[in-house]
């Protein structure tokens, strides 16, 4: 007999060996994972999770189950919703991009707006509830960018911060957020409007692409100030008005949003002229935050408070030992320039540019390694602040790439030798009382990104 099998098996069968079931031999059978799960590491948040969780908790809060027993899990039922269509004519890649997301990141309002970094959803709610987060705690994200850790613990019933040094960070989250609730009969009338909501927000910042689009001089839109005095009503009475009912300073923000991504896009790609961009992103809007009010109708009153605040990382507006959780992402050094990704957007809502930089993490200094060293620096003190903030034995994680090539040039030291953005972080964390847990990392596969792994660091606070 091949001496393999002997070893493998009793009686050497590599059918008996076939039939065993990896997953049995990891999860309870009462257990169901989601379809789509095809990574390691998220079969090590499963395992967690099933870990972690009471049976109950996974039911209502679990990222990897489709079902306990008989019963389907929520995760399950908010990914796959009530069959609202996708409308006749949207395109294939759209389809398809939900189709393949539908557990992961294509659910609930984390679709609105493309914003560069972003976090992968189911994640996120795998990692609050493996970092032992329940009801009543409150989760930070220091870097908040569009919101994802905010969009989340709201859904879990789990109070949520979030703090951004971009205005439009700010503007982004909180419409994702509101969207879960938002009214939509007016969003409906808009898009049958949508030509002079068009007009009305380019009247107030120019179109995209127009010649000599110069947004320096150009009315700084309240964005919270609908019901603020000086600005909104007097701007209600430019020529081209919203149609009734979207003067509501949530609905506003969600068309303006809307407006946001379209114009942002259109000064990127001339594929669609700005117009139909506008329209067709604002389907895509209404059809997402359909989607996921149909699956929440009657259980509004679970969603959790989530408070997205602008803010900087690096002296964070809380009180020490008041968070029962942080999870963040840094900018991974310089590898994106956050300001001239979002210029059109934060233009238009009168940030200036220049000031802002002065606060931006990875973009302050002027040679690259200037800019590698002020990054170090400026991570040591976000660190410090996720400690001072952070209740003892509680986790703070942190989801970051690595650039050991990036690094390796401006360092002028052979990849290997490069100290991972990873490892820099652990290392500062811990001599701020921030001691490593658990190291595990996933694999980035798309073909633009300079980055292939990607790690989630946890540290307890000591
Ligand atoms: C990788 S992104 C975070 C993306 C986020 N996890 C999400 O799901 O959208 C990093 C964020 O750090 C923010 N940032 C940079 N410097 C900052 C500072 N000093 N304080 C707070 N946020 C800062 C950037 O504006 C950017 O949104």
């Amino acid at each position: 007999m091949n001496p393999t099998l002997a070893k493998l098996t009793p009686n050497g069968q590599v059918s008996e060996i076939l039939s065993e079931k990896i997953y049995d031999r990891m999860f309870s059978a009462h257990l169901e994972l989601v379809p789509q799960l095809n990574e390691v590491y998220e079969l090590e948040l499963a395992y967690y999770e099933s870990r972690i969780l009471t049976d109950q908790e996974i039911m209502r809060n679990g990222a990897y189950f489709a079902r306990v027993g008989d019963t389907f899990t929520r995760h399950f039922l908010i990914c796959s919703g009530e069959p609202v269509r996708l409308p006749k004519h949207s395109s294939s890649r759209l389809r398809s991009f939900f189709q393949t997301n539908q557990f992961k990141t294509g659910y609930a309002t984390h679709g609105l707006f493309p914003y560069r970094g972003k976090f992968h959803p189911q994640m996120i709610k795998g990692l609050i509830n493996i970092m032992g987060l329940k009801p009543d705690d409150t989760v930070l994200d220091p870097m908040m960018g569009s919101g994802t850790v905010l969009i989340e613990a709201r859904l879990m019933g789990i109070k949520s911060v979030g703090v951004d040094a971009s205005p439009f960070c700010r503007f982004m989250a909180r419409v994702k957020i509101d969207a879960l609730t938002v009214p939509l009969a007016p969003v409906r009338l808009a898009l049958a409007e949508a030509k002079s909501v068009f007009e009305y927000f380019g009247s107030k910042a120019g179109h995209p692409r127009s010649e000599a689009l110069d947004l320096s001089g150009c009315q700084t839109v309240d964005l919270f100030g609908a019901t603020q005095s000086s600005s909104w009503s007097a701007r209600k009475a430019s020529s081209v008005g919203l149609p009734q009912g979207c003067e509501e300073e949530r609905i506003h923000n969600f068309l303006l949003l809307a407006y946001l991504d379209a114009a942002g896009y259109s000064q990127r790609s001339t594929r669609r002229p700005p117009f139909q961009q506008f329209q067709a992103i604002l389907e895509r809007y209404l059809f997402v935050a359909e989607k996921i009010q149909l699956v929440l109708e009657g259980a509004e009153m679970e969603l959790a408070e989530a408070k997205p605040l602008e803010g900087d990382a690096r002296a964070l507006p809380l009180e020490d030992g008041s968070i029962d959780g942080i999870i963040f992402s840094p900018p991974y050094s310089f590898a994106i320039d956050y300001l001239e990704n979002d210029q059109f957007h934060l233009g238009f809502l009168g940030t200036e540019l220049s000031k802002l930089r002065q606060d931006m993490i990875g973009l302050r200094g002027r040679t690259p390694r200037q800019k590698y060293d002020l990054y170090k620096l400026d991570m040591e003190k976000v660190l410090a602040e996720c400690a001072r903030v952070l209740r003892p034995a509680r986790i703070c994680t942190i989801v970051v790439g690595t650039n050991n090539n990036q690094l390796s040039r401006i360092l002028g030291v052979h990849p290997e030798e490069v100290q991972g953005i990873d490892e820099l972080l652990c290392e500062l964390g811990s001599s701020h009382g921030l001691r490593l847990v658990r190291r595990l990392s996933r694999q980035i596969t798309g073909m633009a990104n300079t980055m292939r792994t990607e790690f989630i660091i946890m540290l307890e606070r000591v």
